[in-house]
């Protein structure tokens, strides 16, 4: 299929589907917050005045929920790409893999997070064996920094692609965190290869 009819083919979809719609009129800025909801619902992962980082934020729908739902929490945000202002998170704009942006998160907080969510991804090829690749090394590295900088107690929540790293990336959990789940939220699309993994209370 050519290219333009594929982004054509998108476009049509998008504007058909239920969660971009609900998205618009309850004022959230994607159809992503419904998946942070979902997985939230059912693991309950997002506390009361806890540390919260949210890696690959924008245009800032995860951050927006997350803000609503926890009360007196410190929120700080990173993503390549600017986010407009939301209450009480606060954004960094740059390369959550470079080391001197890993610092500054760490001591923003000046003591250990609770919960690190990862919905990072890289701008798709088109090849999706490569995209899920390229995405969990992103998942592979904040799954390092959260080993490093979680609390005994915190909690590790990261989209994941079923593809060549899939497996290492839930090895490595396993190794490394007491309770690992994979699960598909019913708002992510079924023919995307998206997956999330949630780790809780780290080994
Ligand atoms: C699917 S979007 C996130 C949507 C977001 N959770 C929301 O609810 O609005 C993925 C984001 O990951 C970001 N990203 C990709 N690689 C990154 C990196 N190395 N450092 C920081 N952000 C990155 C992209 O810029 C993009 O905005």
């Amino acid at each position: 299929m050519k290219k333009n009819k594929i982004s054509k083919n998108w476009i049509n979809k998008h504007r058909r589907d239920i969660y971009v719609r609900k998205s618009k009129i309850e004022g959230y800025r994607s159809r992503a917050i419904y998946k942070l909801k979902e997985i939230d619902q059912k693991f309950k992962i997002i506390l009361n005045g806890i540390n919260i980082i949210d890696l690959g934020s924008a245009p800032g729908s995860w951050s927006q929920y997350l803000s609503e739902k926890s009360k007196n929490s410190k929120i700080l945000s990173i993503d390549l790409k600017e986010v407009t202002k939301i209450d009480n998170v606060h954004h960094l704009i740059g390369n959550f893999m470079e080391e001197k942006n890993q610092s500054i998160m760490i001591n923003f907080f000046g003591n250990k997070i609770d919960l690190v969510v990862s919905d990072m991804a890289v701008n798709t090829t088109g090849n999706k064996n490569l995209d899920a690749i390229s995405t969990g090394e992103l998942s592979m590295s904040a799954m390092d920094f959260s080993i490093k900088n979680l609390n005994k107690n915190g909690c590790f929540l990261s989209k994941l692609f079923m593809g060549s790293t899939f497996n290492e990336i839930v090895e490595k959990a396993k190794k490394n965190f007491k309770e690992v789940k994979i699960f598909k939220p019913p708002s992510s699309r079924k023919d995307s290869k998206e997956n999330f993994i949630i780790c809780k209370k780290i080994r």
